[in-house]
């Protein structure tokens, strides 16, 4: 038997809290004690693991002695203020926030794609898990980059409610069942009703006209991919999905990489399943992809508009890869090469 590991898991009652201890448990991960930890407003709740109720407790400074890892959703402002004393108390910090991202010091990891820069957390004991749209863009981005060298990305996504947290889920939950039932539609999350609609808005508004989210998208890929020369625009909407966001990406390689061969490509990278046999109707949809880990990838076809280029059509379950299934695959690589 190897060693095991105390775990804390911040924001354990939020829906990606949530997610990190079911996966923690699925993936069977060396726990020796599991700690949940939310606000006050969970007092007197309890996390199911292994068929055991462990009570919620307040998260507060003194919440990490003994901790051998933390793995943080809580929102950013807690991330900003807590992980510094996570780690300081001894934890490594898997931190799902943008709070760390793009810090130099801190490495902002998706195991498919730059597992080596895990080694990096030794100066903070911060490692950052990226957004969760680009999470599943890069998983896809890297084999390709590899094989014909990525020179600019276009890509829109369809992103689901659970991104923005449990209260958006039941939002777009109460807001079918008071349309169905002629009620008043409640309205706390967004700034405009969710159910039936689309909104191009997600996270807050920049000065230069972009959202945060979409920056996000062209800053994070170029730090995990290691290479500020890949070009990114994004435009980030949210669509009334409960779970599994869907991109479509027009991508210009330097090399020509034709449909054939980018499927070949990606038939061997992992974490990739290629959905995409339009002749049956099978495309990758939110709710294939929603429960399970893999990236899904489809409508490969060239973008005849250019001389290299090729457009194609991602999901994956935003709360487990997009964020619970990473956080704790990059757990997995620290107990596996550095914490043991
Ligand atoms: P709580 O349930 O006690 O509010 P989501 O992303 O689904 O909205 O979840 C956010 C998570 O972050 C929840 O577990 C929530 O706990 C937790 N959280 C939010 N604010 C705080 C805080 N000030 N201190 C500790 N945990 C917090």
């Amino acid at each position: 038997m190897g060693r095991s590991y105390k775990v804390a898991v911040a924001g354990a009652t939020g829906a990606v809290g949530q997610q990190m201890v079911a996966c923690l448990e699925e993936r069977n991960f060396p726990v020796a004690e599991l700690k949940p930890l939310a606000s006050e407003r969970s007092i007197g709740k309890h996390v199911t693991f292994k068929g055991r109720e462990i009570p919620v407790e307040v998260l507060d400074k003194d919440s990490f002695a003994g901790i051998d890892i933390a793995l943080f959703s809580a929102g950013g402002s807690i991330s900003k203020e807590y992980a510094p004393i996570a780690a300081r108390a001894g934890a490594v910090v898997v931190d799902n926030s943008s709070a760390w991202r793009m810090d130099p010091d801190v490495p902002l990891v998706v195991p498919e794609v730059n597992p080596q820069d895990i080694a990096l957390y030794k100066k903070t004991g911060i490692i950052a898990n990226p957004n969760c749209s680009t999470i599943q863009m890069v998983v896809v981005l890297k084999p390709l980059h590899d094989a014909a060298t990525i020179k600019r990305v276009v890509v829109s996504t369809y992103q689901a409610v659970s991104g923005t947290g449990q209260k958006a889920v039941g939002e777009l939950a109460a807001q079918v069942r008071a349309l169905f039932n002629n009620q008043e539609v409640p309205r706390k999350v967004y700034p405009h009703r969710i159910a039936f609609n689309v909104l191009p808005h997600i996270d807050v508004f920049l000065e230069n006209g972009y959202t945060k989210e979409e920056m996000k998208m062209v800053n994070e890929t170029k730090k995990i991919m290691g290479d500020d020369s890949i070009e990114v625009t994004a435009t980030t909407v949210r669509v009334p999905v409960f779970y599994g966001h869907s991109e479509a990406l027009n991508i210009e390689t330097e090399r020509k990489l034709t449909p054939v061969q980018a499927r070949a490509v990606l038939a061997e990278a992992p974490g990739v399943k290629i959905v995409d046999d339009p002749a049956k109707n099978q495309y990758p949809m939110p709710l294939d992809a929603a429960g399970q880990d893999l990236t899904l990838v489809g409508r490969i076809r060239e973008d005849f508009s250019i001389e290299n280029g090729l457009n194609l059509w991602i999901v994956a379950d935003n709360v487990r890869k997009g964020a619970a299934t990473n956080a704790v695959q990059i757990a997995e690589i620290l107990v596996n090469d550095y914490l043991k």
